[in-house]
């Protein structure tokens, strides 16, 4: 494993390599189970993997997020370490990739943008697509992996290389969950005791919508599902929105398309996204 602090660095000494494809595992760091999931998976599929570790201040809306995002660079690299030889750690300080002006560029994503995370968080994914954009520039990977937890920013990165025109191609890789079925997140640590064995409500009630598709429309179950955390005050529902696979907008009916449900909650003060297959 080699850790790299500039791009510029790292690519004088990936010039040396006549590597045939490189996989980019781009991270905000505080690595689990989930992240490293997609670092093996770009081991198996390329000869050398970067993973760039970076708390890209652009995509947040709110400053105390980002300060008291974790970061745990040590750790962080002994578990990569674990994996494999052919990995090189890119872990920048924001002046390496924005030098020194920190804003988003502005992009036009329409619809992908304007509903549920993007509704939510104002401003999130101008910052995703700037900085994925400029990792995509900097190590100009051959792949680039992505997780389903966050669906919709896939959807969104995979918009952004076709209008940008840029040649990575983009592998979605699936939800990575705990044995008892919560998504995992960095944002986990931050349950408490008694949030954290409720949590697992959020995947079942994911499954139990699924379940009812065949008796109820999407409106409906979005209806029971509002109704089910009215009774559990302990959760705030940002919304559940059962949505096409492609451009994330509602649907009404089971008309063909193909689907996934997405819901937004919080537990205690802590924000937690998950979705399913429909
Ligand atoms: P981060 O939240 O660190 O996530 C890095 C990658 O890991 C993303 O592609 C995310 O979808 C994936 N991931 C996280 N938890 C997962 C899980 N339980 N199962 C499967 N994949 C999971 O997403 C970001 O960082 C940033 O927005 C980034 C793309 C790096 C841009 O700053």
């Amino acid at each position: 494993m080699k850790v790299f602090y500039k791009y510029k660095e790292l690519n004088v000494v990936k010039k040396k390599y006549t590597t045939k494809s490189i996989g980019l595992v781009p991270t905000m760091g505080a690595l689990h189970e989930g992240h490293l999931t997609l670092v093996n998976k770009a081991l198996e599929d390329n000869d050398l993997v970067l993973v760039s570790i970076f708390v890209n201040p652009t995509q947040f809306d709110n400053e105390n997020d980002l300060k008291n995002y974790p970061k745990t660079l040590e750790s962080d690299l002994s578990k990569l370490q674990t994996l494999g030889e052919n990995i090189w750690v890119y872990a920048p300080e924001a002046d390496d990739l924005y030098s020194n002006k920190i804003e988003p560029k502005a992009y036009n994503f329409g619809k992908l943008e304007t509903t549920m995370e993007g509704a939510h968080r104002e401003g999130h994914f101008q910052g995703v697509a700037t900085v994925v954009q400029k990792l995509f520039e900097a190590l100009q990977p051959t792949v680039a992996y992505f997780g389903e937890k966050d669906y919709q920013q896939l959807q969104i990165i995979t918009a952004l290389v076709k209008q940008e025109n840029i040649p990575v191609i983009i592998i979605p890789c699936p939800i990575i969950r705990h044995e008892d079925g919560l998504a995992m997140s960095s944002r986990n640590k931050r349950l408490n005791i008694k949030e954290r064995a409720m949590a697992p409500i959020i995947y079942e009630t994911l499954q139990k919508a699924v379940a009812l598709k065949d008796i109820h429309s999407p409106p409906q179950i979005e209806s029971w599902i509002t109704e089910f955390f009215a009774l559990h005050p302990e959760f705030y529902l940002e919304y559940f929105s059962i949505a096409d696979i492609q451009t994330l907008e509602k649907v009404s009916a089971l008309n063909g398309s193909k689907m996934r449900a997405f819901i937004a909650i919080k537990l205690g003060g802590v924000r937690l996204i998950d979705n399913i297959k429909f």
